[in-house]
């Protein structure tokens, strides 16, 4: 990997504003080529208790910090992040495996969070409230938390660490965070912008691991740590929740999902198959708020299943570091068996391969397109998120049918829907029991909407005006005696 500024590619832990070594490392691997891209500091409890001591006497000078100089600093690495996209995009794309320019939007997707909320910092208002009590007053304030702590997942691993990071630093607090094992490059090469941006040594840290369990337990455990944002699976989410219940962290959870995306009748059915396809194939199937369950009303079923599958099958497959490439590898073997299964599972209960449904030529991580016809509601798919680029189309009678099936589920992130009825637009929206809703288009993601789910989805909400709460206590003060 050729970059204009190799000193972005960093490989010991982030800490103090240093570079930290450990006795260990452990591999980093391009899942495009299985290559080794860099043997990275393995940390261990010794070193989370090191970042989060760095945290702590950081914070107290940074929580009083002028919020107008904390915009100023999250404005320019933002700033830094645009200047040098390319190389951020090329260090992802060889970590993670995502086409470059999937890599270069997620990059400046990142960086929003930066900007955005340093402008929101600015706006972290208290209140007054008319007080009841005799010559007194009652005040609102908001306060940063403290010590914040975050955990990240490999499939976008800068957007979702600038998304908890940010808020949090633009609050007054301080954050250490623990990168995915797979790709903590990203992670690492934000450490070196962050300097350069001058943030003060202690307020954003790096610990990258192979040992996720053992930093999770401390994070969890440590009482120092006030606050731990998540994403990842809900299994782990489950057990995080479990291990902060002690010190009764705050906690934001991003867990998984299992999205519907439905096609009502009255649909343009030609602008809903584009937004299928990049909704379900977006970073070769493995985002959280992809299409999991394509629905579609029976009479225009085989019109939409033929256009979707001819789409699909135009994707390429390859090494997202080459030119013209749609689909990436899979993360894994581990991945790629999930997806195998999901699919062997909807073949055996009736389901047919319209397209794709094997490991790619390529070999190695890289696995077909797939698209699966008549799935139905007795399959693996219809209740556990593939995380593959693998799409099982429904068939529903009308809106009473599918709104069951597409509320009959544990999780309740991300739904998308495609109607051209205003009145049923407004049903359906309402209806959906999920955190966020899209109708005509297939992608959601932006900086200033809140994203987070309900139901075994999660906690909180990341982005936005609301993004910010999650990082600041409210402190309720009575004046008497007036
Ligand atoms: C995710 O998959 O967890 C995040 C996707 C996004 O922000 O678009």
């Amino acid at each position: 990997m050729k970059l204009k500024n190799p000193s972005l590619l960093q490989t010991d832990a982030f800490i103090d504003n240093q570079w930290v070594k450990t006795g260990k490392t452990f591999a980093v691997l391009n899942p495009a080529t299985g290559e080794t891209v860099a043997n990275v500091a393995d940390c261990g409890v010794e070193e989370t208790k090191h970042a989060i001591k760095a945290a702590e006497i950081a914070f107290q000078s940074w929580q009083k910090s002028n919020v107008k100089d904390r915009a100023k600093v999250l404005k320019k690495w933002h700033d830094l992040m645009l200047a040098n996209l390319e190389d951020l995009a090329a260090i992802m794309t060889a970590e993670q495996g995502k086409p470059l320019a999937e890599a270069r939007g997620e990059i400046a997707y990142a960086a929003s969070f930066l900007e955005w909320f340093g402008e929101e910092a600015k706006r972290a208002y208290g209140d007054i409230i008319p007080s009841p009590i005799p010559n007194s007053r009652i005040m609102v304030i908001r306060q940063p938390i403290g010590v914040c702590a975050s955990i990240t997942p490999w499939n976008f691993p800068s957007a979702m660490l600038t998304r908890k990071a940010g808020p949090a630093i633009a609050a007054g607090c301080s954050i250490v965070s623990k990168p995915a094992g797979e790709t903590p490059l990203s992670a690492l090469a934000l450490g070196v912008l962050a300097i350069e941006a001058g943030l003060p040594p202690g307020v954003f840290n790096v610990i990258p691991s192979s040992r996720s369990s053992d930093i999770g337990k401390e994070l969890c455990s440590n009482p120092v740590v006030r606050k731990l944002s998540f994403t990842g699976s809900t299994a782990v989410g489950k057990i995080l929740m479990r291990q902060s219940a002690d010190t009764i962290k705050k906690l934001s959870l991003e867990l998984g999902g299992n999205a519907p995306f439905i096609v009502f009748e009255d649909a343009n059915i030609d602008k809903a198959v584009e937004a299928a396809i990049s909704c379900k194939f977006r970073n070769a199937g493995q985002t959280c708020v992809c299409a999991n369950r394509i629905y579609i009303q029976e009479s225009i079923y085989e019109e939409f299943a033929e256009k979707f599958t001819a789409k699909a099958k135009m994707l390429k497959v390859g090494n997202g570091a080459e030119q013209g490439i749609n689909l990436g590898p899979l993360i894994s073997e581990k991945a790629i068996q999930k997806v195998q299964e999901h699919i062997q599972d909807a073949v055996a209960k009736g389901g047919k391969v319209l397209l794709g449904g094997k490991p790619h030529e390529l070999g190695g991580l890289f696995f077909e397109q797939t698209v699966i016809g008549n799935a139905s509601k007795n399959m693996l798919v219809a209740t556990d998120e593939t995380f593959g680029p693998m799409a099982p189309l429904f068939r529903f009678k009308d809106e009473a049918d599918v709104m069951a099936q597409a509320n009959d589920t544990i999780y309740g992130l991300a739904a998308y829907f495609f109607s051209a009825d205003m009145a049923k637009i407004w049903r359906v929206a309402e209806g959906l029991e999920y955190g966020m809703v899209a109708v005509n288009t297939g992608i959601l993601s932006t900086e200033v909407a809140p994203f987070g789910g309900i139901k075994q989805s999660g906690l909180g909400r990341e982005g936005s005006k609301y993004g910010l709460d999650e990082y600041l206590e409210m402190k309720y003060i009575l004046i008497g005696g007036l």
